[in-house]
């Protein structure tokens, strides 16, 4: 896209977004040209707390399916647009609630804590959302029943070594983050023994263990402004080096696999961005029944985020 039509575009989102008391949430795996042109770039806690608590009578969310659907959980009242219809998260697509329902059968009991990278319908299955900045949190927030954590194994597994729970998994993965290994981690540590490396937590156990700092996108982002080291390695979407490079224009980030980048993450463009507030389309609804089923748990985790 040329500038000047890229400078249109921007110009037409801005007009719309005034005509239609809109907010433009975005998260940080978004491209770069979105987060520039958000109200509020945040990780998935924060845009769900932004999300419940905005008084805007629209809100257009660039991310995938499941940040824009917590959000019409939330805010029932308000319009939630999600620019691309398909962008989905392959992780939220690895539980179902007919399955999850078959496995809280076989432990009658067990709380079942869902991280929020998952469908309304399994929401409405479990006792209490999580996402990767609160997990700890939310965990150590229940008593000492057994926990049944979906979908995210990799999560499960980090939050089960932080609290000292038992914990039962659900086989669920990210792709993107499943994709860098441990030799990789190595490797980098190899070419570049100063630098410092900070992982997401969907990565894998013997990747979490192999770094410095493991924390949500927006946990990376604090700990690379506040360390005094100027060289790191990113290990979680490359979205990430946007607002990475922005806070810290001194420091030197590089990704620690070059196979870093959620697809559905990308899907978002500017064009998407302004179709769907000039057409008001494609919006995200949840059906009342699953809705009212759903909302307890997303709620209890905010209360416990307060
Ligand atoms: P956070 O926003 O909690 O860092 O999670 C990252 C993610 O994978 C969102 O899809
Ligand atoms: Fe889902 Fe992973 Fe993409 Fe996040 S980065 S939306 S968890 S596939």
């Amino acid at each position: 896209m040329d500038n000047d039509h890229q400078h249109q575009l921007i110009a037409e989102i801005k007009d719309l977004r005034k005509e239609k008391n809109a907010i433009i949430l975005a998260h940080y795996y978004q491209p770069g040209e979105i987060q520039d042109i958000a109200d509020f770039v945040g990780d998935s806690l924060q845009l769900a707390q932004k999300a419940a608590a905005t008084d805007a009578d629209v809100i257009v969310f660039c991310g995938v399916h499941f940040m824009a659907e917590s959000a019409a959980i939330l805010s029932p009242d308000k319009i939630v647009l999600l620019p691309e219809v398909d962008a989905g998260c392959p992780m939220a697509d690895m539980v179902d609630a007919e399955s999850l329902r078959e496995e809280k059968a076989k432990f009658p009991g067990v709380k079942v804590v869902c991280y929020v990278n998952s469908s309304a319908e399994v929401k409405a299955e479990s006792d209490i959302c999580c996402t990767s900045s609160n997990a700890q949190k939310v965990v150590e927030s229940l008593s000492d029943q057994e926990i049944l954590f979906v979908p995210d194994e990799n999560l499960g597994r980090y939050v089960a070594a932080k609290t000292n729970r038992k914990i039962s998994y659900w086989p669920g993965f990210c792709p993107t983050h499943h994709r860098l290994k441990k030799e990789d981690v190595l490797k980098r540590r190899a070419e570049n023994p100063l630098a410092e490396v900070l992982v997401h937590p969907e990565c894998r156990e013997e990747v979490w263990q192999e770094a410095d700092y493991v924390g949500s996108t927006a946990g990376i982002i604090k700990y690379a402004e506040s360390s005094p080291n100027k060289e790191f390695f990113i290990g979680t979407e490359c979205g990430i080096l946007h607002e990475l490079q922005k806070r810290c224009p001194d420091k030197n980030f590089y990704m620690a696999s070059d196979d870093m980048q959620c697809p559905n993450m990308k899907k978002t463009s500017l064009l998407k961005v302004r179709n769907a507030l000039r057409d008001l389309s494609p919006q995200i609804k949840v059906p009342e029944d699953i809705r009212q089923k759903a909302i307890g748990a997303l709620e209890r985790m905010l209360m416990v985020s307060k």
